[in-house]
């Protein structure tokens, strides 16, 4: 069974093939197959040895006439084929970025679904400076972390995104487990490792500013 989080990053998925960078077991790869949900998939890892996992667990699933396999530093060795959906999971918001920055084809008209381990907001900001736009975004709780999962489209607006884009994403705060993510996106702003400015205290002061607009929504009932 697929964990919450793959299973989230599953649900944002609207095409027929699915490009899985950093695949790994290709668990993800494995379930959207199996269920039919998509046709054809790509799998492709930057080392040999999680490659080789994927190609394994695909073969034990009958898997692997529907799917390809790179070795490729993000999407620089993959074919664009007819990809229509690239997922890439379980990697730190810079990593994703260094792939994005770095792609062989054209990102437009294809859903990006990220779900960054760190550093969102490095992800979320390069996003929209580049022409992206987050579609939607979920917090999925697992053990003791609050992951983001994000469902982008290339738009070709280039805008410098409100602080609250950067840090909360489109989350919607109403849920509580966004609200919680939100307040712990705030708790490690204020214990960050680095000096007290001016602009981190005013990030901190909108970011609660917003939260709290968000809990009196709330118990207004509007
Ligand atoms: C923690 S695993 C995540 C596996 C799976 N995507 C998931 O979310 O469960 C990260 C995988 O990404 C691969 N990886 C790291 N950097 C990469 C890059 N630049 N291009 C492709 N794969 C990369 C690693 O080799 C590793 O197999």
């Amino acid at each position: 069974m697929l964990n919450d989080r793959l299973l989230a990053c599953a649900e944002y998925v609207r095409g027929d093939v699915v490009c899985d960078v950093g695949t790994d077991h290709a668990q993800l790869l494995v379930y959207l197959l199996q269920k039919n949900l998509i046709q054809k998939a790509i799998a492709c890892d930057i080392k040999e040895k999680p490659l080789q996992a994927a190609r394994k667990n695909i073969s034990q699933a009958g898997q692997q006439e529907r799917t390809e396999f790179f070795l490729s530093d993000g999407l620089q060795n993959v074919p664009e084929k007819n990809i229509t959906d690239i997922v890439i999971a379980g990697m730190g918001g810079e990593m994703i970025v260094h792939i994005l920055e770095n792609s062989s084809f054209s990102l437009e008209h294809k859903t990006l679904i990220f779900q960054p381990m760190s550093k969102a907001e490095i992800l979320r900001k390069w996003l929209y400076l580049h022409g992206f736009e987050i579609m939607q975004e979920k917090c999925i709780p697992d053990k003791q972390f609050l992951y983001a999962v994000m469902q982008v489209k290339k738009t070709n607006i280039f805008r410098n995104p409100e602080i609250e884009e950067i840090y909360f994403g489109k989350m919607n705060l109403h849920f509580p487990e966004s609200e919680a993510y939100a307040k712990r996106v705030i708790q490690q702003l204020k214990k960050a490792n680095f000096h007290e400015t001016a602009e981190r205290s005013a990030i901190i002061q909108q970011l609660e500013r917003k939260l709290h607009e968000n809990s009196t929504r709330n118990l207004s009932g509007n």
